[in-house]
């Protein structure tokens, strides 16, 4: 039974399930890094649920964000999910090496309770990585079905009104929307004749879409961004928001190029390089799943400069992006961003970005926010593409037209978003 607009609005206080597919890094450096919160043995630094005040807060009694859109309390989170390997969160966490040793151990018995259950594999939509957790089912139809009854019985084991499912499966091999993806009775048909056009996530999204739980891709694959996927959204009663977290390199790129485009400079290149060694690395080495990747980190430029209203000044523009598996780094990524861009007269300049990130450690507050903003969001009776997150990814999914990249802009559209739901909240507790 989808959930209703409302119904979940008197429970804002209650626990809500969060049901991570794929549980490698940045999902178990989120289940770590909340853990690692409420015993208070760490910080939940970048995350804005956790950090932020309300907009046009009083300074002289400045009100949480969290209270403000009454979100759900950390303390009311519960993890669970899939992959297609065994482990629990803690075995997968040690394997991502991102946390050090010390802290794992001190989280160690509760990550050791949140073990994935058994996800689903198609080898054409990963190539570099193979699948030893998997449901028995061999169609497609029976798998989503057998996703759907997961969610039924965590709900109903944790005594749970509310959960979210967030996409965090290894980046799959790029695609484009297909005939199958344009409707609900042809897509039901085509898994059940088993098409080669349905990939792993959109299985999850669909069972997760039917369930009416709220849905966040965090990965560069089309996933949720299909017409079957945002008519199943709007009918149960469900937001759903993607794709492809904005972490690092992207996430400065779009606060350097508003900058440029405002001062009316010219770019003639911009070069960004990437290292990194963690498992997302090494599936990314397969061409076919760094496409993926490629499409969603070359948008935002182009959306950002305009080149079509401004081709004097970026019609020029040789923009290029490459990431190069390099293992001794693990998940701790180095980029090299340079810029060439062209003052008065047209005299050239550069500007080197080089940044010493950490993947799973930006991205695990952006997971935490997207749960607890979606679950917000769904409580308020939103459903469908939510556009006001665009903040939070590199490629926005969008209604229609164009997302919006710059990420001044973003933050403007979330805090009028916030506005909105803390009407609704209060319109519910009174
Ligand atoms: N780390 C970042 O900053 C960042 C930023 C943006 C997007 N992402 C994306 O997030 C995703 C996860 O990144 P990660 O670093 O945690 O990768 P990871 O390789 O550590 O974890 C991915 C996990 O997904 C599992 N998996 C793969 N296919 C699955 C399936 N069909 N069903 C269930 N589980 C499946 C794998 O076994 C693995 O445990 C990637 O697609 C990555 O591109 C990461």
């Amino acid at each position: 039974m989808p959930l209703k607009p409302n119904a979940a609005r008197a429970d804002a206080s209650e626990r809500l399930g969060v049901l991570l597919a794929g549980m490698g890094a940045i999902s178990t450096t989120l289940i770590a890094g909340v853990e690692a919160v409420k015993q208070n043995i760490g910080r939940p630094l970048g995350s804005l649920s956790q950090l932020a005040l309300a907009p046009d807060t009083d300074p002289r009694k400045p009100q949480p964000l969290r209270d403000y859109l009454h979100l759900n309390r950390i303390e009311d989170l519960v993890f669970g999910g899939w992959d297609i390997n065994p482990g629990s969160a803690y075995d997968a966490a040690r394997r991502a090496a991102v946390l050090e040793p010390g802290l794992l151990e001190q989280l160690r018995p509760q990550l050791e309770t949140v073990a994935p259950m058994p996800g689903i594999y198609d080898p054409r939509y990963l190539r570099r990585s193979e699948g030893r957790l998997l449901k028995p089912e061999s169609n497609q139809f029976d798998q989503a079905e057998a996703l759907r009854r997961d969610i039924r019985e965590f709900k109903s084991r944790h005594h749970l009104q509310q959960a979210v499912v967030l996409w965090c499966g290894s980046t799959e091999v790029f695609s484009t929307p297909g005939p199958a993806h344009q409707g609900q009775r042809i897509f039901e048909a085509a898994m059940k004749a088993n098409d080669p056009s349905i990939a792993p996530s959109m299985l999850y999204a669909w069972a997760a879409l039917q369930e009416g739980c709220a849905f966040v891709n965090a990965t560069p694959t089309l996933t949720v961004d299909l017409p079957v996927m945002i008519e199943l959204a709007e009918e149960h009663h469900a937001p759903i928001c993607g794709k492809d977290l904005k972490t690092g390199q992207t996430w400065l790129k779009t606060v350097l190029a508003p900058g440029i485009r405002q001062r009316m400079l010219g770019l003639a290149g911009w070069f960004s390089m990437n290292i990194l060694g963690n498992q997302d690395g090494a599936v990314l080495d397969d061409p076919a799943a760094f496409r993926s990747k490629e499409e969603s980190k070359l948008s935002a430029l182009n959306h950002i400069l305009q080149p079509e209203l401004y081709p004097e000044l970026y019609a020029q523009l040789s923009h290029q992006v490459k990431i190069n598996y390099y293992p001794p780094r693990g998940d701790n990524k180095e980029s090299w961003d340079t810029i060439d861009l062209l003052g008065w007269l047209g005299y050239p300049m550069q500007i080197k970005v080089n940044f010493l990130c950490r993947d799973s450690i930006l991205a695990a507050p952006l997971l935490l926010d997207l749960a607890l903003f979606t679950a917000a969001a769904q409580r308020a009776g939103r459903a469908g593409v939510q556009e006001w997150l665009a903040f939070f990814f590199k490629s926005p999914q969008v209604r229609a037209g164009r997302p919006e990249h710059d990420l001044s802009v973003q933050y403007q559209h979330l805090q009028a978003a916030w506005k909105q739901l803390a009407k609704a909240a209060v319109g519910v507790s009174a």
